[in-house]
């Protein structure tokens, strides 16, 4: 990925790029619509990123070339103009929420390149907010918080791109470290690394399938956990305990009890993976990564077949501790916790079983955890 970037800055520039930032995608192991409750969430960088390599310029102009979309598109710093939804109003909405922010900002040129499928589930657009963030510094040559990077890429998403997503995605693709995962109090925002299990690999699952109305639906679960929350007269979900929700879940109505079910089950699962993983106890993180799945499938009603078909033959495999969709859910990738000397034989009765049974020809990748955005050598 890195030497077709930088070739296709040379070919454009007829000269080397100076800087070359590299922003991971994430996978998130458990803890699944419970980052804007307040919860917990336990994802990992994966070796899938948006790349860019660029140059400072003299002047206030950005100006990007995507290979992946052949397109180049540009803005002026100091008049960004919101028009038309694509891959360029990441960068200014980015730029926007850094100068609101007070950070300054100077022009720079570059070429853009990635491997993190969108709409799968895989943070492509968070990873772009990063990578955005981070080639800003690099061009300051000042050393700016992950963290502020992270907020500022979910004001990206709320308040340029009209969508109303938590803080997990951002935060992983910024504080991510390699062969870890990070367990984030999304309300603190304190966070924690913890070493993936020795002995086991992390396996996504790509379903090949998309989903074209995630918004809405992931408006309307925010709204009814919300609901939930005002009834239980808490600031959000995060402040119910399962004790607390199984004796007063009565004074919701059913949906949103189940709705509320899955969040307040979730954050309590999320809790005990940490701790399995930290004890390098596979078996119960498993466990609790297919308790996950059922939840999302039956309360949160995130799922589908084809998730669901993925999520089954891949908890039927030998060597398989746990399997659940991963991410905002409808569509797009699942995710597995597999023996490490069983991946590839795993990768192999997977795929065939899920196109025998869908029709659909799956992608799956046995995925490293790597570090968060950053600057990288070239
Ligand atoms: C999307 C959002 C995240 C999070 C997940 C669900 O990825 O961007 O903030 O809510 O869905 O866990």
């Amino acid at each position: 990925m890195k030497d077709q970037l930088i070739s296709a800055f040379q070919a454009r520039y007829d000269a080397d790029p100076t800087i070359i930032i590299r922003a991971p995608g994430r996978v998130n192991i458990i803890g699944e619509h419970t980052d804007y409750n307040d919860g917990f969430v336990l994802p990992m960088a994966i070796n899938r990123a948006v790349w860019i390599a660029l140059r400072p310029r003299k002047d206030a102009t950005v100006t990007i070339y995507s290979v992946n979309y052949d397109s180049e598109d540009s803005f002026d710093l100091n008049n960004i103009e919101h028009t038309d939804a694509g891959w360029i109003e990441y960068a200014k909405g980015m730029s926007w929420a850094l100068l609101e922010a007070g950070y300054s900002l100077s022009g720079w040129e570059g070429v853009l390149a990635g491997d993190v499928p969108g709409g799968a589930g895989l943070s492509s657009s968070a990873a772009l907010e990063m990578a955005i963030g981070r080639a800003f510094e690099a061009v300051a040559g000042e050393t700016w918080d992950g963290t502020k990077l992270a907020l500022l890429g979910q004001t990206t998403e709320n308040d340029w791109m009209g969508a109303n997503t938590g803080i997990m995605d951002q935060m992983i693709s910024a504080n991510g470290q390699q062969d870890h995962a990070l367990f984030i109090d999304c309300r603190s925002l304190d966070a924690e690394l913890v070493p993936l299990p020795a002995g086991s690999c992390i396996v996504v699952m790509d379903t090949s399938t998309r989903h074209s109305h995630v918004d809405g639906e992931y408006n309307e679960r925010r709204a009814q956990c919300e609901a939930a929350a005002a009834a239980f007269e808490v600031k959000a979900l995060r402040d119910v305990s399962v004790a607390d929700f199984n004796a007063k879940s009565a004074i919701l109505e059913a949906l949103t009890r189940q709705r509320a079910r899955h969040v307040v089950t979730e954050n309590e699962r999320t809790l005990a993976a940490a701790n399995a993983m930290k004890a390098g106890d596979v078996a119960t993180l498993g466990k609790l990564m297919n308790a996950s799945h059922v939840s999302m499938r039956d309360d949160f009603e995130i799922s589908s077949t084809a998730l669901d078909k993925m999520v089954e033959i891949a908890q039927a495999q030998p060597n398989c501790y746990g399997a659940r969709m991963t991410g905002g859910g409808f569509a797009g990738c699942a995710v597995a916790l597999v023996d490490v000397d069983a991946a590839e034989s795993f990768v192999a009765a997977v795929a065939p079983a899920y196109e025998a049974a869908t029709g659909l020809t799956p992608a799956l990748y046995v995925c490293d955890a790597t570090d968060g955005a950053r600057a990288v050598d070239a």
